[in-house]
């Protein structure tokens, strides 16, 4: 059977703990979506970001 992907959600991605979390997550091989308040374009990340607003 395959192995099913893992995926991780992370709020508050944009900066400090959240940032460095998301960022551990994609560098450990998991699909990270982050999410922001102030929108998806908030900076260039590794990661897949999503808009709260
Ligand atoms: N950094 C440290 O060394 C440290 C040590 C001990 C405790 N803490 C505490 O841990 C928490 C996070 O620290 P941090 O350095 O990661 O903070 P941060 O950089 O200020 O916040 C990280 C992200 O969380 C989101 N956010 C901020 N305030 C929010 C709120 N009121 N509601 C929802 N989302 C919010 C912001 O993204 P969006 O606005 O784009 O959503 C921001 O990019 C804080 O309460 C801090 O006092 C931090």
């Amino acid at each position: 059977m395959k192995p099913r992907k893992s995926v991780a959600l992370v709020t508050g991605a944009p900066s400090g703990i959240g940032k460095a979390t998301a960022e551990r997550l994609t560098t450990a091989g998991y699909t990270v979506y982050g999410t922001s308040r102030r929108g998806a374009q908030a900076s260039q990340q590794r990661f897949a970001m999503l808009s709260l607003t």
